[in-house]
C-alpha cells in the first residue's frame, strides 16, 4: 500500500508541513538544570528531525517558574532562556522542511515546585500529591494569561514557527476547562464559554503580538475520564468555539492525575495490549470534526500503524496524526515507514518511557532491555 497522503504537504494556519506525522509534545528531562537548553536537548531533536518528523512539537516548556514540574524542563519565561531555544529551533531547521511548535505550559494544581505551592481556578484537593491549590484571583489570572503571551512572542523570537498551549492533562489551563477543577463564579468560569475564556484571551493577546501568520494551536482536554470531569459532549462544544475564536489546529487529548487517581493506571491511561486498543482518541475526533472551521484536527494516543493512518487522513477524519512514545523507540520511524518497511511501530506503549522521567532522562526501557540481552548474548558466544 502507498501511503500517499501521510507523505503529502498540508497547512496549519500558513504554515506547510511536508508531511502529516507530527511529534507530540514530549518531555524529555533532559534540559540543563532550571530549563536551560543544552547539548543533550539539541541532539534528541535533532535526531527527530532527521527521522523524517514534519512537525515537532516540544516537550512542556514553562510561562512562569511557579509553573515548573521539574528541574530539568524546558522554560522560556524570560529572555535568559532565548540563546539555548534559539540553538534548539536552529538545529531543528538545519533539516530541510522540518517545523517545530513550543509547547507552553503551567502545571496549575499538578505543580509540585517546593518554592511555589500549586495554583488553580478553585481549591480543589488533588488527591495525587495530597495538596490542595490556593484559589487564584481574577487579578492573578490576568497576569498569568500575560505570562503565556510573553512565552509565545518569545517562542517566536527563537524562530519556532507555531505555538501549541498545553490545555489538557490537569496542568492548568485543563484546570479552567474541566466542571471538576473550576467552581468560580466570575469571567473564568461558570458555563462552557466562561470556562474557556482563558484560552481565548491568550489567543487574542497572541495574535494581536504576533500577526496573523503565526499559527496558535492547542492541544485540548476532551475528557477528563473521572466522575464529575469533563465529558466528551463538553470538549467537542469548546473546540467549536476555540475554532470560531480562530485556533489553527486543535489536537485532542484527555486524562490526567486526576484520572490516575481515579483508574490507578499511569497517563497515557492505556497500556496498549492489543491493536484493537489502539487510536484511543479516535472517538474524539470524530465527535470533535463536525464542529471545526479551517482548524486542523490532530489525532493523537496510541498510533502505530501507517496503514491506519493513511486511512484516517485519505478519509479526511484528521489533517494530522501525532505520536510520542513510538517516536522515544525510534525517531527515525517516518524516514522507515516512508521507505516501504510498513510494519508497525515498535513501541509496546509500556509506559516505561513515561516511568523514566522520574529518575533521569527519558528513554524507551523496552529498546534498552533489548539491546542489553543482544549484548550479553554477544558476550557468552564469544566465550
Ligand atoms: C515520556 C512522556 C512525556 C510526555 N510529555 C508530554 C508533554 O510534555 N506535553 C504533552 O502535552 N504531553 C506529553 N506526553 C503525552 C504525549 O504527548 C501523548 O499525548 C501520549 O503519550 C499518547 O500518545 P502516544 O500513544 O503516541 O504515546 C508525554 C508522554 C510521555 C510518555
Amino acid at each position: 500500500m502507498e501511503l500517499k497522503t501521510l507523505y503529502s504537504p498540508e497547512k496549519i494556519g500558513n504554515v506547510q508541513i511536508k508531511n502529516r506525522i507530527v511529534r507530540s509534545a514530549t518531555f524529555m528531562r533532559s534540559t540543563e538544570k532550571y530549563g536551560f537548553v543544552g547539548q543533550n536537548l539539541i541532539n534528541i531533536y535533532s535526531e527527530l528531525a532527521r527521522g523524517g518528523t514534519g512537525l515537532i512539537i516540544s516537550g512542556y516548556t514553562a510561562v512562569d517558574p511557579s509553573g515548573t514540574s521539574s528541574a530539568y524542563q524546558a522554560c522560556l519565561y524570560d529572555d535568559s532562556f532565548i540563546p539555548g531555544q534559539k540553538k534548539l529551533v536552529k538545529a531543528v531547521h538545519e533539516y530541510t522542511d522540518v517545523k517545530i511548535a513550543a509547547q507552553i505550559v503551567h502545571a496549575g494544581r499538578q505543580g509540585e515546585h517546593p518554592k511555589y505551592p500549586p495554583i488553580a481556578p478553585s481549591a480543589i484537593p488533588f488527591k495525587m500529591t495530597g495538596l490542595t491549590p490556593r484559589e487564584l484571583s481574577t487579578e492573578e489570572i490576568r497576569k498569568l494569561i500575560q505570562k503565556f503571551i510573553d512565552t509565545g512572542r518569545r517562542a517566536y523570537e527563537c524562530g519556532y514557527d507555531l505555538v501549541q498551549l498545553h490545555a489538557a492533562h490537569g496542568y492548568l489551563l485543563s484546570n479552567f476547562i474541566s466542571p471538576y477543577t473550576n467552581k468560580r463564579t466570575d469571567e473564568y468560569g461558570g458555563n462552557a464559554q466562561k470556562r474557556v475564556r482563558v484560552l481565548i484571551d491568550i489567543y487574542n493577546g497572541l495574535r494581536d503580538e504576533l500577526g496573523k501568520n503565526f499559527p496558535i494551536t492547542i492541544k485540548l482536554q476532551t475528557e477528563d475520564f473521572i466522575p464529575n470531569g469533563l465529558r466528551l459532549e463538553d470538549g467537542a462544544e469548546h473546540a467549536k468555539i476555540l475554532s470560531e475564536v480562530g485556533y489553527d489546529a486543535i489536537e485532542p487529548s484527555g486524562g490526567g492525575g486526576d484520572a490516575q487517581t481515579f483508574t490507578k493506571k499511569p497517563y497515557p491511561s492505556l497500556n496498549i495490549k492489543s491493536s484493537k486498543e489502539e487510536n484511543y482518541f479516535l472517538p474524539h475526533v470524530k465527535k470533535i470534526r463536525p464542529y471545526l472551521k479551517n482548524c486542523k484536527l490532530i489525532l493523537m494516543g496510541g498510533i502505530k500503524n501507517p496503514i491506519f493512518a493513511e486511512k484516517v487522513l485519505q478519509d479526511k477524519i484528521v489533517d494530522f496524526i501525532s505520536m510520542c512514545r513510538p517516536l522515544i523507540y525510534e525517531p527515525n520511524l517516518p524516514n522507515r515507514w516512508k521507505s516501504g518497511d510498513l510494519s508497525p511501530a515498535k513501541c509496546i506503549s509500556c509506559n516505561g518511557c513515561f516511568m523514566s522521567m522520574r529518575i533521569g532522562p527519558v528513554y524507551c526501557v523496552t529498546k534498552k532491555r533489548l539491546e542489553d540481552t543482544r549484548e550479553k548474548r554477544k558476550v557468552i558466544n564469544k566465550k
